[in-house]
């Protein structure tokens, strides 16, 4: 062999060894993939469904919520948690402090102690600015009487919370739409709120909750205003939202039949929750 045969098999040695160890690492990473990978695609594959349920749970934690005003203790401490999808009903007597409970949980009010956490988030951590759009895009209200802007359109006022979102007008205009024509408001859509009827105003009301896909609508006597018919339709529209969107719902109702109609229904008495 002269020297240009042996730097060629030095060279070619090299490259073999190089290789082989290259393999092995290659090799190894693999081992360490399936050593990490595989025991958790088999512990999803036979807990899939829990798996997947388990995405749904605890989307809102309260933890011992109390509150005074004065010398009143209007909520006792109160613990409570909910689930995506869920559909919870409140009721008790006036005073009883649902009112007061819902405004804490939709951050429209401060508890004097205790937390609440909406998908982890912890309420009070947030700043004004942070926790004015945490609430614009995670969380919406209904109330007894629908608080249209009787300047804007009803479509317009679907729109509007979107629209503070900063979200694109087409995007928010066609969400919109396609809002009001599952609500059955197509034919109203360009109705300022004074054209429509009461059942018809509290429809855009859920339209206008609904438009920027909230974590959880809360709703104060939704119906409270409404005659039984309205009432009715109003009531299982909740359920079709539920079914359609997976849409979670907080109720406070006077109404029995859609308090019973909810996965839960809570009693509130004197600042406490007894079921
Ligand atoms: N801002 C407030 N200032 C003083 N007292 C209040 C205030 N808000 C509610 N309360 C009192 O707290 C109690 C519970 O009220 P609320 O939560 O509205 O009850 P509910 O909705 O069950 O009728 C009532 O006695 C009410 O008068
Ligand atoms: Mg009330």
């Amino acid at each position: 062999m002269n020297n240009c045969e042996i730097t060629i098999r030095k060279f070619q040695l090299i490259v073999k060894l190089l290789h082989i160890s290259n393999l092995n690492l290659l090799l190894g990473k693999y081992c360490l993939f399936l050593v990490i990978n595989l025991p958790l695609k088999i512990y999803n594959k036979f807990n899939n469904d829990d798996f997947e349920k388990s995405l749904n749970r605890k989307m809102l934690t309260a933890k011992n919520i109390k509150k005074n005003y004065g010398n009143l203790q209007v909520l006792k401490g109160i613990d409570l948690e909910i689930n995506q999808g869920e559909v919870i009903s409140i009721v008790g007597a006036s005073g009883a402090g649902k009112t007061t409970l819902l405004q804490i949980l939709g951050t429209l009010d401060k508890a004097d102690s205790g937390e609440v956490l909406l998908n982890g988030v912890d309420y009070s951590l947030l700043k004004d600015k942070e926790l004015a759009k945490f609430r614009n895009e995670k969380i919406s209200f209904i109330f007894q009487f629908h608080n249209l802007m009787p300047e804007f359109t009803a479509i317009e006022n679907v729109c509007l919370p979107a629209w503070i979102g900063g979200k694109a007008n087409a995007e928010s205009t066609k969400k919109a739409e396609d809002l009001i024509q599952l609500l059955g408001l197509k034919e109203r859509a360009k109705h300022f709120p004074s054209e429509l009827s009461g059942g018809e105003q509290q429809r855009v009301a859920v339209a206008r909750a609904l438009i920027n896909s909230p974590s959880v609508v809360f709703a104060d006597e939704p119906s409270g205003n409404l005659d039984s018919k309205n009432a009715e339709e109003l009531h299982q529209l909740f359920f079709e939202l539920r079914k359609q969107f997976n849409q979670t719902f907080v109720i406070i109702t006077h109404n029995e039949h859609l308090a019973n109609m909810a996965d839960r229904k809570l009693v509130m008495q004197d600042g406490i929750i007894l079921v």
